[in-house]
């Protein structure tokens, strides 16, 4: 027998007792007349004593054993003189009687503690290894208990589970596909699934009712913390159902996540219009944590000869609580901070609110005290605050603005990791002008109904329709989206239309889609979660990297086992592929 307990579940009541302990050595201490190891597995750690009184051979043997050893041994259970309070085994301790090594190990090339000292690149090559920290497997561990309790959940709503095919054709998610060449059909190519989308929409049609899947999708774009080429998500799709309905079942999803995985009760999660969240955060996702919401002074500071706020399209700002006080040089640091090239603004003004009620700005020349006391005023703003103002074209004068509330959120200490702070974001546009391409996107996806009253505004303002489309953001993170879909086959050709597909492109495309839409489609719509996103909210971490088993880096290599890499001409040509080299 390899065990008869794990190395995290022996203590006082199992006095006496003789145990089979198998595991990792996470260290070992010679002390002379004693060696003590420390066994370790994925339940805990148990402490060894080998006493050289007693058994000198055994003794010597241990000293032959160093870090992540795995070995074997038989003894029994003792009281420790010296506990260890901190874990739950440490009041006792294995004196050994026998012990075999399972297999010798080479010293890991980075600590397999806790703390490590392994850098990032290190532990992704040796991820095997990494995954024994504690702290990683955890992740895991929670990863596995949400995906079981959205299992139970979603069972219990009458959810069925069915699995969709990875080598599909391309679906338009806005991404870039992978594509896997097909060595039985020459020249062509399966596309790897963005998503399930059209598939769980065929199983409305096929009368499944209710789908879920947690499933793998894989997107080629760049890199974030928040993404990765393959990555997870917890589809679903329901039928005769409206938007309401499905806000309402994803939130019970989401609260009973959080009631029971993490003992924390949300209230209702806030709903905000898109157009709401634009103006107040300048972003799609606000992190609602914390306020310092967005403030338009144009009424306010136009016409005093100011000529950059004169010549702007909006001039917005926050209120940053107690900063008055920030030196020079912290303002300057903010104006550096938003003239970075990836935010690209072109200044900063501020106003001081100074603790004794007097106002300064970095525009003095042009606004009088009087006139800040009315920006004081529309900022909500108190002695001691620090007004920041930025002016520009809206759109881009909003995101920057929402770019510099956030670092202001970080440099407050606003962004608590143990404060959730869920919001729906409702009412999207359902188009998207793109300036590259000319022509409209849509912001979802091609799928997404419009608005049923908005639709006779697709001919002459199709960028103010709106989509019955909504996402589900925490902490500022898109942590899920989804919307209610078109299942007319003549609104689907018309939106194509729009979207500037012409009607053969339409057909070859989405034919299969459009022609299921005759055969007895029902009102059908639903919503993805990114659950690599909604582990690592639960577990408190920047990026998604650590709640995935084994990852890719920034460059989308799997560098334990180097991937991707070149394939034989042999492989090459019988896929019908021509190499340039
Ligand atoms: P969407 O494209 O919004 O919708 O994706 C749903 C959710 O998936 C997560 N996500 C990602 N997570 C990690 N890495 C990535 N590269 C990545 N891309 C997306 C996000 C996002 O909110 N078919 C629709 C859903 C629907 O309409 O039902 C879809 O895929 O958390």
């Amino acid at each position: 027998m390899h065990r008869t307990h794990t190395c995290g579940e022996l203590n006082i009541n199992d006095l006496g007792k003789e145990v089979t302990l198998a595991g990792w050595v996470q260290k070992a201490r010679d002390l002379g007349g004693m060696t003590f190891i420390d066994i370790r597995d994925r339940y805990g750690i148990t402490q060894l004593l080998f006493n050289m009184d007693e058994n000198a051979d055994l003794c010597e043997q241990a000293r032959q054993v160093s870090r992540e050893f795995v070995i074997k041994v038989t003894g029994k259970v003792v009281e420790r003189t010296n506990k260890n309070p901190k874990i739950p085994t440490g009041d006792v301790e294995i004196k050994v009687a026998a012990l075999e090594i399972l297999n010798a190990a080479k010293l890991p090339p980075f600590l397999i503690e806790d703390e490590t000292d392994g850098g990032e690149d290190l532990r992704m090559k040796y991820r095997y290894l990494d995954l024994r920290r504690n702290p990683v497997r955890n992740n895991l561990v929670l990863r596995h208990k949400m995906a079981q309790e959205i299992r139970k959940y979603l069972d219990a709503q009458n959810f069925i589970e069915v699995e969709t095919p990875v080598l599909i054709k391309s679906t338009p998610e806005g991404a870039r596909d992978f594509v896997v060449p097909s060595r039985m059909n020459p020249g062509e190519f399966y596309a790897l699934p963005q998503s399930p989308q059209t598939f769980k929409q065929l199983l409305m049609v096929s009368g499944f009712d209710r789908y879920f899947q947690i499933v793998k999708c894989f997107r080629d774009e760049d890199l974030r913390a928040d993404r990765q080429p393959e990555f997870t998500q917890i589809d679903c799709e329901m039928s005769f159902i409206e938007q309401e309905d499905i806000l309402n079942l994803f939130e019970g999803m989401t609260r009973h996540l959080f009631s029971t995985v993490k003992g924390i009760q949300l209230e209702e999660f806030p709903r905000m219009a898109y157009n709401d969240a634009m103006r107040l955060y300048g972003s799609d996702k606000p992190d609602t944590r914390f306020g310092m919401q967005f403030t338009e002074l144009n009424d306010l500071v136009k016409g005093k000869g100011f000529p950059v706020f004169d010549g702007a399209e909006l001039v917005v700002g926050i209120n940053a609580p107690g900063c008055a006080a920030y030196t020079r040089k912290q303002v300057d640091e903010l104006t550096d901070f938003i003239k970075r090239p990836q935010i690209g603004a072109t200044g900063l003004v501020y106003a001081r609110y100074n603790p004794d009620g007097s106002l300064k700005s970095s525009v003095d020349k042009f606004y009088s005290e009087d006139d800040l006391k009315k920006w004081a005023e529309a900022f909500k703003a108190e002695p001691g605050d620090l007004m920041l103002i930025m002016a520009g074209p809206t759109e881009k004068v909003r995101k920057q603005l929402n770019e510099l509330r956030l670092e202001m959120g970080s440099r407050l200490g606003l962004k608590d990791k143990n404060k959730f702070a869920p919001l729906w974001v409702v009412d999207f546009p359902l188009l998207e002008w793109d300036e590259d391409s000319q022509r409209y996107h849509a912001m979802h996806h091609p799928f997404t109904s419009p608005k049923p009253e908005d639709i006779a505004l697709l001919d002459s303002k199709p960028g103010e329709v709106r989509a019955n489309a909504y996402d589900l953001v925490i902490n500022g993170t898109e942590i899920g989206g989804g919307s209610i879909r078109i299942h007319d086959r003549s609104l689907q050709a018309l939106m194509f239309k729009h979207l500037g597909f012409s009607e053969e492109e339409a057909q070859k495309q989405f034919g299969f889609l459009m022609d299921a839409f005759e055969y007895g489609a029902p009102p059908h719509g639903g919503i993805a979660f990114g659950f690599d996103r909604l582990v690592s909210i639960f577990a408190g971490l920047d990026s998604i990297r650590d709640v995935i088993a084994f990852p890719k880096n920034n460059s989308g290599r799997d560098v334990m086992i180097d991937s991707p890499s070149s394939i034989s001409d042999e492989q090459l040509k019988e896929l019908n592929i021509k190499t340039t080299v």
